[in-house]
């Protein structure tokens, strides 16, 4: 008997947890060389593949390599996190054509296309940020509690904010495509920020520039499969998946209910979304409780496991597996 299983990725399943890329990270100190050497970039994307064949591979690479093809001076510093020049204006970037800009990225599709001859059977995720999610690592300058910055950006200089998240959007679907020329199956846009706005301020800056990245993706190429990640919308989900086209959607641990009757009805499948909180501790039956009511929740959407955010640095390898025997020796209570 052949059984459809749910299929596992995890956020960020290449990284820090695994002894094999901190050995990589340990000889190439700067992130984002890193993200732009194709074999490593290629290697580092098929370690957790080859460590837990989980049923997809996705791009090693970091959503701030659009502030950098912009020309905005982008570092990652140890235990910091990123860091950027501030920009207040599209002026402050100096940057020409949209073609100079990806040929400054080009690497990136060189990996793809290494990941394409060596992804047997398994489907290959290519992402960006969300240009909201964008816009506030160059505002912001980095890593932001408060996020002061960027609500006083969007709220009281609304027009400088409008023209960069056109660059921002425009520059991401050609970037995508790029990606799909190359090989991805699918692409998945992080919108890691989309909980900081509301109402009108959501409707401008998140639904309408991922419609526009959807329906150009689509229009693009049918065959790609789209994967949204508006984190933290909660009710605005609802929203979210009635205006932008979307195959997958993928959820973190605060969503409205109706959303998976809305996702059946519109054939999207649901992803997520174990906190990765749950993977850190050493208490196995807390983990097989949380990740079963999981599977029982979603079990009549078409379902793809994931966490509700990345893994986490401090992560035991264990627990990863645990979750995966878990979740591939499951079987849907009736
Ligand atoms: O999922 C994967 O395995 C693919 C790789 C991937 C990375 N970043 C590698 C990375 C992906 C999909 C991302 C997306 C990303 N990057 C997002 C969206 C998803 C999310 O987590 O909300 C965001 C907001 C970023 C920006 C970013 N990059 C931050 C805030 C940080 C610092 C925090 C951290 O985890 O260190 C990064 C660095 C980063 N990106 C690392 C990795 C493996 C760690 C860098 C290191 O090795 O020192």
């Amino acid at each position: 008997m052949i059984v459809n299983k749910t299929p596992i990725w995890f956020m960020r399943q290449a990284g820090r947890y695994l002894p094999e890329y901190r050995a990589i990270r340990k000889k190439e100190k700067n992130f984002l060389d890193l993200c732009l050497s194709p074999e490593l970039a290629a290697e580092i994307s098929l370690q957790p593949i080859k460590r837990f064949d989980f049923d997809f591979i996705i791009l090693f690479c970091d959503i701030l390599v659009i502030p950098f093809a912009l020309n905005q001076k982008v570092s990652f510093l140890p235990s910091h996190g990123p860091v950027l020049d501030p920009i207040e204006s599209k002026l402050d970037l100096n940057y020409r054509e949209f073609d100079v800009c990806l040929k400054k990225i080009s690497n990136i599709f060189q990996t793809i296309r290494i990941l394409t001859e060596k992804k047997n059977k398994k489907k290959l995720i290519g992402f960006c940020g969300g240009p909201f999610t964008v816009l506030n690592y160059m505002i912001e300058g980095g890593t932001s509690v408060s996020h002061k910055k960027i609500i006083n950006f969007v709220r009281n200089k609304n027009k400088k904010a409008k023209e960069i998240m056109e660059i921002l959007t425009d520059l991401s679907i050609e970037y995508l495509k790029k990606q799909i020329e190359s090989g991805v199956d699918c692409v998945k846009i992080f919108e890691s920020w989309a909980g900081l706005l509301n109402g009108d301020e959501y409707l401008n800056f998140i639904i309408k520039p991922n419609q526009k990245i959807s329906q150009a993706i689509r229009s693009f190429s049918s065959r790609t499969k789209i994967i949204h990640f508006p984190r933290g919308s909660k009710d605005n989900y609802t929203n979210f998946i009635n205006e932008v086209i979307c195959d997958v959607i993928s959820l973190d641990e605060s969503y409205p209910e109706e959303i998976l009757k809305i996702a059946n009805k519109k054939n999207i499948s649901i992803q997520g979304n174990l906190n990765p909180k749950d993977l850190l501790s050493g208490d196995d039956d807390r983990l097989k409780e949380k990740t079963l009511a999981i599977l029982e929740k979603f079990k009549n959407n078409k379902h793809i496991f994931n966490l509700s955010h990345g893994i986490l640095p401090k992560t035991p390898i264990e627990n990863v597996m645990n979750t995966i025997k878990i979740v591939r020796n499951y079987e849907p209570t009736k």
